[in-house]
């Protein structure tokens, strides 16, 4: 199905909900919408402080399963909201690599970087459809509220899984069908929808047990 692209309005009650992109379109449109949010003003919304209590985000990092050492990318990383929680749980020894398709939250997160010294996060800009990975090279994946904005998601999914190690896993957390946060109810997905994409590339999955108000996390690992 395609849906036409969301007007800027849209995208900027999303993100007083929690969600949106700041230029980025949801899932299937092709175009840009006009008249971007401000990525300050995005940034705000996105690390409010009231943001804390519903996206708990020291359990979405425990469903990931980090261990010291290890490469953990975060997709559609946004503002960084989960970098220090990821850049902790990897330790000193272990890489964060922090991917998005847009050059100002990229800036943002270059920012956070150096201001929380954060030396084990490397932020980068990639191609909508293509997460730019070396094969067989990171350990986790982190897709929070992300995975609703990607346009072809069974061949994504699949460039991820090739990008993932043995014993690799892939954690998609995204809002529910009747959150009060999160995008327009038309661009979520169920999570049947996410599994069976998951599985179409190829990943075992699991629904995960989890106490997020708004959202749910679904597990991908290779067989
Ligand atoms: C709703 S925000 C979520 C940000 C972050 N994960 C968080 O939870 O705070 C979605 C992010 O995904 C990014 N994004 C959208 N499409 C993308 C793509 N194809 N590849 C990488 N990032 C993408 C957007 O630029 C935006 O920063």
């Amino acid at each position: 199905m395609t849906l036409p692209a969301i007007p800027a309005i849209v995208l900027l009650t999303a993100l007083g909900s929690g969600c949106g992109g700041s230029s980025s379109q949801h899932s299937a449109t092709a175009t840009r919408p006009e008249g971007l949010p401000d990525p300050q003003a995005y940034a705000a919304k996105m690390d409010a402080k009231e943001r804390y209590w519903w996206q708990r985000p020291e359990q979405v990092v425990e469903l990931l399963q980090c261990e010291p050492g290890m490469t953990v990318v975060n997709l559609g990383a946004g503002t960084g909201y989960f970098l220090p929680y990821l850049s902790s749980a990897v330790e000193r020894s272990g890489r964060v690599l922090a991917l998005d398709v847009e050059r100002s939250m990229v800036d943002i997160m270059d920012r956070r970087v150096t201001r929380d010294h954060l030396y084990n996060v490397s932020p980068s800009v990639v191609p909508p459809d293509d997460p730019a990975l070396t094969p067989r090279s990171v350990d986790r994946v982190l897709v929070v509220n992300t995975w609703h904005h990607l346009s072809h998601r069974v061949a994504y999914a699949e460039k991820l899984l090739g990008a993932l190690r043995p014993g690799g896993l892939v954690l998609i957390v995204d809002f529910d069908q009747n959150s009060p946060k999160g995008p327009p109810v038309e661009f979520r997905l169920r999570p049947i929808t996410v599994v069976g994409e998951l599985e179409s590339a190829g990943f075992s999955t699991q629904v995960l047990e989890e106490s997020l108000p708004y959202q749910y996390a679904i597990a991908g690992w290779i067989q």
